[in-house]
């Protein structure tokens, strides 16, 4: 196939960046794709030889990279040379809510998208077409052209000529490459029908036609921000559901199944969890409700921002579960931690759940042993805002002395990490928690020793047999299978 696309400049190797790129290396061995960021360490990372050493932990990733890396995909700190060289560039860069200043807390924080259009004028050679795959507020494109045009008349040199297109990207992290190759649909929003089409061309290399969608630009921007308010509502919907189920004796699990059966409700996404994270849901909801608040729409924004409000409180009932069943304290107390990660398959841990319910459980006193087979310690230290102490070399007796301390441990495969510990919390729902033998790591634990499973993975029975309690999400009953 002649592309009318040769050479691609991918600004930001991030989860969305690296792999959407490594994906159209494969499909499309003919164009030449660069992956730029500022981070030396990431690109490093990216370049490195061993492969399990890549940024991001997805699976399948690490098999396309070994096909095209050196190939026709390139990682590099080398920004200005691969925008001067580039037909298309993507800007695929992190946009998260803003900090301070105006809209502050809601509205996105748009200063790195920003950086790379000002790059972009500066370097590009002109006729460039300039493709938004992050996710942006509606009618950032018009921002961007603006910054495009007005960037370059200011350097002086002749006019350059840029069309900027939106082309959201709705990969979820930890199925992102069955996601990428295989995608719903693929969204370019645009009014460039030409720059429009030959982006279309590249996507067509493997996405049936039907499943590429043109639209307007702010049709397009607007639809990626919907889609995930969509989705995160329906697990605010189902985790709130969870709660009445706890009280009344209905089992969560039944009514997602019997609700799922319904054709125009769909079963996916109705696992009662606790509580969505990731670095999308929260931020792109609160933009939709700085967009409405705006443009005076009250009762709109209030509307979707009750979405995130009750994801906070749930996060938050659910230490407090931990802590009313163990007899109201927790302090003092060592409790094992099972996934870190926001969900399962990545070692993504943006807006985890797990960081809640992990600090709520330390100021309450407790100590802390975490798991989780793709999250490092020092992530773990940075989303704590704490230093882990070395509690496994330490005497139970000296462990009573601690409170509000933490460690990480690489494995659970030696089972002496639950010794003497009070409850396993299983935040994550990785395979390998849905394996454990809950017969030998019961004899070690305090009596009564409790699982307090989050996302409904392990096997009721079996987890009662062993001799613990057990408390799952949206449990009516389970009071009457506690055995104390
Ligand atoms: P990320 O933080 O993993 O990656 C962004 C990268 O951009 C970083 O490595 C950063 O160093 C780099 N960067 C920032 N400014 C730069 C600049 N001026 N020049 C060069 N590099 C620069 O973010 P992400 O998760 O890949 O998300 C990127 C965008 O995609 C966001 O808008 C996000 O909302 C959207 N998105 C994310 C997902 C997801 O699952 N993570 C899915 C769909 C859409
Ligand atoms: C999401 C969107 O799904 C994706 O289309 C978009 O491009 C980026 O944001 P991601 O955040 O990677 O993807 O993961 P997703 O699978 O959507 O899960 C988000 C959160 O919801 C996780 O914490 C997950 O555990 C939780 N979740 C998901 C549930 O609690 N129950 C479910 O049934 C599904």
């Amino acid at each position: 196939m002649n592309f009318s696309v040769k050479r691609v400049c991918c600004i930001g190797a991030g989860y969305v960046g690296g792999p959407t790129m490594a994906v159209m290396s494969l499909k499309c061995p003919d164009i030449l794709i660069n992956i730029v960021d500022v981070n030396q360490e990431r690109i490093d990372a990216w370049n490195s030889d061993d492969l399990s050493k890549l940024p991001i932990f997805e699976p399948g990733l690490d098999d396309i990279v070994k096909k095209t890396r050196g190939r026709n995909l390139f990682f590099s700190t080398r920004i200005k040379e691969s925008i001067e060289n580039a037909d298309m560039i993507f800007i695929s860069v992190n946009t998260p809510t803003k900090k301070k200043g105006l809209g502050a807390g809601k509205a996105s924080d748009l200063k790195w998208v920003e950086a790379c259009a000002r790059e972009v004028a500066k370097y590009s050679k002109g006729d460039t077409v300039v493709v938004e795959k992050s996710t942006l507020p509606v009618r950032t494109a018009e921002v961007i052209q603006k910054i495009l045009y007005s960037s370059a008349r200011k350097s002086g040199e002749e006019i350059k000529s840029f069309k900027v297109l939106s082309n959201p990207e709705f990969l979820a992290e930890g199925t992102a490459i069955n996601d990428l190759l295989n995608p719903d649909r693929v969204l370019i929003g645009g009014d460039d029908e030409q720059s429009m089409l030959s982006l279309k061309e590249i996507y067509k290399e493997w996405v049936p036609e039907d499943k590429i969608l043109l639209t307007n630009i702010w049709s397009s921007e607007l639809a990626k921000l919907t889609s995930n308010a969509f989705l995160a509502q329906r697990i605010s919907s189902i985790n709130s559901i969870s709660a009445i189920c706890e009280v009344t004796g209905a089992d969560i699990r039944e009514v997602s199944r019997a609700i799922g059966k319904d054709s125009r409700i769909g079963s996916k996404f109705l696992d009662s969890g606790p509580g969505f994270g990731g670095s999308c849901f929260k931020k792109d909801i609160l933009n939709l409700v700085y967009l409405a608040d705006y443009f005076g729409l009250k009762e709109v924004a209030n509307f979707w921002e009750s979405v995130v409000e009750i994801n906070s409180w749930h996060q938050n009932r659910i230490a407090k579960i931990v802590v009313n069943k163990l007899f109201g304290t927790v302090s003092n107390k060592k409790l094992v931690i099972l996934g870190f990660a926001f969900k399962a398959n990545t070692n993504d841990t943006r807006e985890s759940a797990a960081i809640n319910i992990c600090k709520n459980l330390l100021e309450e006193g407790a100590n802390l042993i975490i798991h989780d087979p793709k999250v490092t310690s020092s992530q773990i230290e940075t989303d704590l805002h704490k230093r882990p102490i070395n509690l496994l070399g330490i005497e139970n007796s000296d462990l009573k002395e601690k409170s509000g301390e933490w460690c990480h441990i690489d494995t659970i495969d030696n089972i002496d990490i639950f010794d003497n510990a009070h409850a396993v919390i299983i935040l994550t729902e990785w395979d390998e928690f849905k394996h454990i033998n809950w017969n030998s790591i019961a004899l070690k634990m305090d009596p009564p020793a409790w699982v307090f499973d989050a996302r409904s993975i392990v096997k009721p029975k079996k987890v009662l047999d062993a001799g613990f309690s057990l408390w799952r999400l949206g449990d009516g009953f389970e009071d009457e299978k506690n055995i104390l």
